[in-house]
C-alpha cells in the first residue's frame, strides 16, 4: 500500500507513523509550509519531500488543485492530514472519499476546530482524547475510526494536557493506518466505518476514579 502524508508543522504524528514499521510505502510527505519542521523530520528518515506553497497560489481552488496534482503523482491508497492545516475545498475532498483520514485532537464530535485543549479545561471535561477520522467536507465531522480518551486532571494546564493526548494520537494514528493497510477499514456507503477483527473490551475509564480520595 502506498501512501503520501500532508502536514503543516512539526511533524510528531507523521514520525511516529513512520517509525512504526508499518506494511506501507510512505512515497511523500507533502507540506503547504515551506519551513515546516516535519519536512526535516521525513528527509531524515528517508521519505521525499514536497512543497505546494499556499502562498503561491491563488484562492482555494488553485491552491487544491496544484496539491491534488503532487499527491495523484505518487498515486496513494490513502491521503494521511497529520496536522495539516489548510481548509480543504469539497471537490478535493470528494476526490480523495474513504481514503483519506485526518487526527483531530479531542473526541469528536465535541470540540471540532482549533485550541481543542484550551477549550476541554474552560469546558471542565473529565475526559478528553483524540480522534482518527475519514475526511468529509465538513471540517472535523467525518466518520470516524478510532478513539482513544485520557483523564483531564485538575491541575492540568494546556501544555500537559495536549502532552498526554498527543502520546495516544501517536498510538491510534498508526493502528488506524496499520487495520487500512491490511484491508480491515474500510468506509461504507452508507458512512459508517467497518473495522474488521478488533477484540472488544469493556474497560471504562472513569475520571476522577472512583476511588480517589
Ligand atoms: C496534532 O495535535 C494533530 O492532532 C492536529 O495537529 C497536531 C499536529 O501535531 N491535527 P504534529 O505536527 O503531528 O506534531
Amino acid at each position: 500500500m502506498r501512501a503520501v502524508v500532508l502536514l503543516s508543522g512539526r511533524g510528531s504524528n507523521m514520525e511516529a507513523l513512520l517509525r512504526a514499521d508499518l506494511p506501507v510505502e510512505f512515497a511523500a510527505v507533502i507540506s503547504n509550509q515551506p519551513d515546516a519542521e516535519g519536512l526535516a523530520v521525513a528527509t531524515s528518515l528517508g521519505v521525499a519531500i514536497a512543497v505546494v506553497d499556499h502562498r503561491q497560489h491563488d484562492g482555494r481552488e488553485a491552491f487544491d488543485t496544484a496539491l491534488a496534482a503532487e499527491i495523484d503523482r505518487h498515486a496513494p491508497d490513502l491521503v494521511i492530514l497529520a496536522g495539516f492545516m489548510r481548509v480543504l475545498t469539497a471537490d478535493f475532498v470528494r476526490h480523495y472519499q474513504g481514503r483519506m483520514i485526518n487526527i483531530h485532537p479531542a473526541l469528536l464530535p465535541a470540540f471540532p476546530g482549533l485550541h481543542t485543549h484550551a477549550r476541554a479545561l474552560a469546558a471542565g471535561v473529565r475526559v478528553h482524547g483524540c480522534t482518527v477520522h475519514f475526511v468529509t467536507p465538513e471540517v472535523d465531522v467525518g466518520p470516524i475510526i478510532v478513539q482513544a480518551a485520557v483523564p483531564v486532571f485538575q491541575d492540568d494546564d494546556e501544555a500537559s494536557l495536549s502532552a498526554r493526548v498527543l502520546e495516544q494520537e501517536h498510538r491510534i494514528f498508526p493502528l488506524a493506518v496499520r487495520w487500512y493497510a491490511e484491508g480491515r477499514l474500510d468506509l461504507r456507503k452508507d458512512a459508517t466505518v467497518r473495522v474488521e477483527g478488533v477484540a472488544a473490551s469493556a474497560s471504562a475509564l472513569i475520571s476522577p476514579p472512583p476511588d480517589a480520595g
